[in-house]
């Protein structure tokens, strides 16, 4: 719990800002927990980063979530890098701790605690995982997926030579495939990842033909507006089991709570439905 009367104020930085719901998500938990603190949204325009970041003290802010575009801004100036933010090269999460700055990525937190969730026995024997991308999310992911024990990713992204440097950044568990041979690479997945933008915003999905995928196989995507996406859609339609980017949305979000406030919050089903409501209501 916070001291009494002492509100510990955190934030959100982006530019533009105004979409993002994490304000809705750490101030549910904030009156659920009654913690006498707030979380704000920050507009921070690309030049100001520096100079937000190197004094997020005085600004009065105990840490702060980073989205697009300051993420690799703010592992940069970061004084000390976690691990996944390490793995990843960006970060989204960031405190204070005896005047450092310290630099987290928990998005790999946030898809792995709901694909463990979701689909509790992905982690099988003879899993073949196919990821669709190679930005920061799928580094985030494919980060995941290894340490969890997984011993071989399929890598396909439209620019191969990107998903080339992800191998190259984690090693040799990792196999790149051409995209234009995407079709044949999904037939003999057990769980298929889209980490790319595409679908968001009601754009166009993956064009993957998911028609012969083995009727085991998960699909996830990790895109949440709309909260079922076309690729999701089309999964359903031939009974593939899949599972949203809305949970992974809300599991990133734990670590960074948990710091700032001093309570680690539950993700609850409530949570689950005032978000998806407002997402619902924004594509409205
Ligand atoms: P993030 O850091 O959020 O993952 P990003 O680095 O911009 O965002 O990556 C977006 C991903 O979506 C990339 O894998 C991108 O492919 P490229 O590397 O070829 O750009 C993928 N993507 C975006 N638009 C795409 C499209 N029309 N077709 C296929 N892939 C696309």
């Amino acid at each position: 719990m916070t001291e009494l009367g002492v509100t510990k104020r955190a934030c959100v930085i982006g530019w533009p800002i105004e979409h993002s719901r994490s304000p809705l998500i750490h101030e549910c938990w904030l009156k659920h927990y009654g913690i006498n603190g707030c979380y704000l949204r920050q507009a921070v325009k690309p030049g100001d980063v520096a100079d937000f970041l190197l004094n997020l003290e005085a600004h009065g802010f105990v840490g702060c979530n980073v989205t697009v575009p300051h993420k690799e801004a703010a592992y940069k100036f970061a004084d000390v890098k976690h691990d996944a933010a390490q793995a990843v090269g960006a970060a989204n999460t960031l405190w204070m701790e005896n005047g450092e700055l310290h630099a987290t990525n928990t998005d790999t937190y946030g898809f792995m605690a709901y694909l463990d969730q979701k689909v509790p026995n992905w982690i099988a024997k003879d899993q073949r995982i196919i990821v669709l991308g190679a930005g920061g999310a799928a580094r985030a992911i494919v980060y995941g997926l290894l340490s969890a024990g997984c011993p071989h990713i399929t890598l396909l992204n439209r620019t191969k030579a990107r998903a080339d440097e992800v191998k190259m950044h984690f090693g040799g568990e990792i196999s790149v495939v051409d995209w234009q041979d995407r079709n044949a690479a999904v037939k003999d997945a057990t769980l298929v990842i889209n980490t790319t933008s595409l679908g968001m915003n009601g754009t166009a999905q993956p064009d993957v033909d998911l028609s012969k995928v083995d009727k085991a196989c998960v699909v996830s995507d990790i895109v949440y507006t709309p909260l079922e996406t076309g690729f999701l859609k089309t999964a359903k339609g031939y009974g593939l089991m899949t599972v949203d980017g809305l949970g992974m949305l809300l599991h990133q979000a734990v670590p960074g709570f948990e710091q700032w406030f001093g309570v680690r919050p539950t993700v609850t089903d409530d949570l689950y439905q005032l978000v998806a409501d407002d997402v619902w209501k924004s594509q409205c």
